[in-house]
């Protein structure tokens, strides 16, 4: 049976949803993976992005019906081989409404509703990402307590740690207090500014408190990765026959972010 991963970080525009749809992308195609993208942000940012990538025209699926059904396996829309996602839409957001008419009064079936839910299709896959709103919410905890293993994403041109401490020590929260039971399985250092270098002090300092934690491998800000919001995830053969070029670099980057977060994965499996 495969992993569910939550990709976190309590800020805003960190490059969460870029990570989730790259490392999906490069899981299905590349490493042959099952691999299912669960939307559970309002906003559907990763939806859009999957949607144009797939050449899906509309998708009537979605979490939101899973969520009031109790059941996900209905809201499953196929992407391309090897890739499925559950989308998210607007109605999403009344998830905190959602979850109180259905488990009035009990707060631990409100925030493991999405665990039991992933259960009866987790044998289905290879690997389940998440992806998250940036707020600690009815919708991080629900992810952290059906996740198990979660990437973080550290923004090193923020000059602070700040969103990737607060998610770990949440996390450790949800851990102690309800039992979760999630590992970090790797802090992702991304740059999201075209001009600048890799802030190496914040580096360092993320090194320090985290130790292997974080990967070598650096995102650095790339134009063809934010054309991907506009077409949809691309790899274009040039005339040769070759992979474009700025595809290329696009993809190679978060081949490796796998590549590390596996042998990290492995190295935790061994260890169990
Ligand atoms: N490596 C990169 N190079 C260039 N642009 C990037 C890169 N990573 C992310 N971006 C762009 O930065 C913006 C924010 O990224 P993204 O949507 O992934 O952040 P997020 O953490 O999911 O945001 P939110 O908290 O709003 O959900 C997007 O426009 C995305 O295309
Ligand atoms: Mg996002």
């Amino acid at each position: 049976m495969g992993h569910t991963y939550v990709i976190g970080n309590f800020k805003g525009g960190v490059g969460k949803t870029k990570t989730v749809t790259m490392l999906a992308y490069e899981s299905a195609v590349v490493k042959k993976k099952k691999t299912l993208v669960i939307d559970l942000d309002p906003q559907g940012n990763a939806t859009s992005v999957l949607a144009k990538t797939g050449n899906v025209s509309s998708i009537e699926k979605n979490i939101t019906d899973g969520f009031s059904s109790g059941s996900l396996k209905n809201q499953i829309t196929p992407i391309f081989e090897n890739l499925d996602l559950i989308a998210s839409n607007t109605a999403f957001r009344n998830l905190s409404k959602l979850l109180l008419q259905k488990f009035p009064e009990d707060e631990l079936k409100q925030i493991n509703y999405l665990k039991d839910l992933i259960a009866p299709i987790k044998g289905d896959y290879d690997a389940i990402y998440l992806d998250v709103p940036p707020t600690i919410s009815d919708y991080s905890d629900n992810a952290m307590l059906a996740a198990d293993f979660c990437i973080i994403v550290l923004q090193t041109q923020e000059l602070s740690l700040d969103g990737a401490q607060t998610y770990i020590a949440y996390m450790q929260y949800l851990v102690d207090n309800y039992n979760a039971e999630l590992n970090v399985l790797g802090i992702i250092p991304c740059m999201l500014k075209p001009s600048g270098r890799v802030d190496t002090k914040v580096l360092d300092q993320a090194k320090e408190l985290y130790g292997g934690n974080v990967l070598n491998t650096i995102v650095k800000y790339q134009e063809r990765l934010k054309v991907y919001d506009v077409q949809g995830i691309e790899m274009n053969e040039n005339v040769n026959g070759k992979i474009d070029m700025w595809d290329k670099k696009a993809h190679d980057v978060f081949i490796n972010v796998l590549d590390e977060l596996t042998e990290h994965e492995n190295y935790f499996i061994e260890r169990s």
